[in-house]
């Protein structure tokens, strides 16, 4: 039998009634826009993250380029970030104005590497952008540390790790603003696009919230460029009930982790979990150097993978102007030359566990 890489279907049928009666509900309701569930969501949003407030958004993109112009960063400004991430956290600094600039990441975590951070710094720098990749948060403290010592904001891109802890905080409470995607593929998923942006300070909440009205404070003057970036209410109702199951969710997801740990051959490297963090498999990555027989095997034994971000944000076309080569950040070309994502969501059974085992360890025969 196939195994999948994610399971929506499965995830939407668990929910089937409960999401239904309340996608009909908006329908009959008339209230389409900015109406009780976003407000809602992003109440229940914030108390689950411990945050002051949060404010739906359209997307996960949208959601970092409001957070990095809710601090003021903008033309002329450099924003520090990974190349293994997604194209759409450089792009969204780029969207701001501001220039991104590249460090590498650890080569245990995949996630930033916070000595990097320090020798990137230049007069322009503003924010710090790390990334919570896979579901792992990054080291925030250590992160902190350099960004309060140099004066810098942090958004943390939290698209891909939510309800993922960090030294008993939650992802995307760590920096100064923290933003979610909803992407039907991540963890928690809507069914279409939305996104978040989620903070402790009252004043920068409000103020992406204005920008994603048009940057207007009553919504009748216009002060400002801003942007229509609304979570919609169809997405932000599934959202509410997703968000009484997310936790046990992530730890069915924890399960097959450790199912996982048990089943696939030793020398596959697993994704580290640090002490101090949780991890919620947004997608559960292995590395090794022979990641195409891998994929290869399992293409075979129709176990879906994919290998992420293979060409890394560095050598990508758009920033051929940064001059970067292979070789520039080491445990990125790493990781992109070595990742392969393999079947991971909340349904996964023991066997199909196994099953996937088998085609890993049938890939370095
Ligand atoms: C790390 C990361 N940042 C940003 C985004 C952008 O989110 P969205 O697709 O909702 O715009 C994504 C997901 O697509 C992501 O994985």
């Amino acid at each position: 039998m196939a195994v999948g890489l994610m399971d929506i279907k499965g995830q939407y049928a668990e929910l089937q009634d409960r999401i239904e009666d309340a996608v009909l509900s908006v329908l009959r309701s008339g209230r389409v826009i900015l109406g009780p569930n976003v407000k809602g969501f992003e109440e229940e949003a914030s108390t689950y993250m411990g945050t002051t407030g949060s404010v739906g958004v359209a997307n996960g993109t949208d959601g970092l380029t409001i957070a990095l112009r809710a601090l003021g960063v903008g033309p002329g400004d450099e924003v520090i970030t990974v190349p293994f991430t997604f194209y759409a956290t450089p792009e969204a600094i780029a969207q701001s104005g501001a220039k991104p600039v590249f460090v590498d990441i650890l080569p245990d975590t995949l996630c930033i590497d916070p000595d990097a951070i320090k020798a990137a710094i230049t007069p322009r720098t503003k924010a710090v952008m790390p990334v919570d990749l896979f579901g792992l948060p990054a080291d925030a403290n250590a992160v902190r540390k350099v960004a309060e010592a140099h004066g810098l904001s942090v958004v943390e891109d939290a698209c891909q790790a939510w309800g993922a802890t960090y030294d008993g905080r939650r992802a995307g409470s760590l920096g100064d603003l923290g933003v979610f995607s909803f992407f039907p593929t991540k963890n928690l998923g809507g069914y279409g696009d939305g996104g978040l942006v989620t903070g402790h300070s009252e004043v920068l909440v409000q103020r992406a919230r204005e920008l994603r009205f048009h940057g207007s404070k009553d919504k009748k003057t216009f002060t400002d460029i801003g942007f229509n970036s609304r979570l919609d209410e169809l997405q932000a109702a599934i959202l509410r009930l997703e968000l009484g199951v997310i936790d046990e969710w992530n730890g069915r997801r924890a399960l097959v982790a450790e199912w996982y740990d048990e089943y696939l051959p030793d020398e596959v490297v697993r994704p580290a979990v640090p002490d101090g963090h949780t991890h919620v498999y947004h997608l559960y990555m292995i590395r090794h150097p022979r990641r195409d027989d891998i994929a290869a095997a399992c293409k075979e034994r129709q176990v879906d993978c994919a290998a992420y971000y293979t060409t890394p944000m560095q050598l990508q076309p758009v920033f051929a102007d940064m001059g970067h080569k292979l070789g520039d950040f080491p445990n990125t070309d790493e990781a992109a030359a070595t990742n392969l994502a393999i079947p991971m969501h909340p349904n996964l059974t023991e066997e199909q566990v196994k099953e996937v085992a088998a085609a890993v360890e049938a890939g370095l025969a």
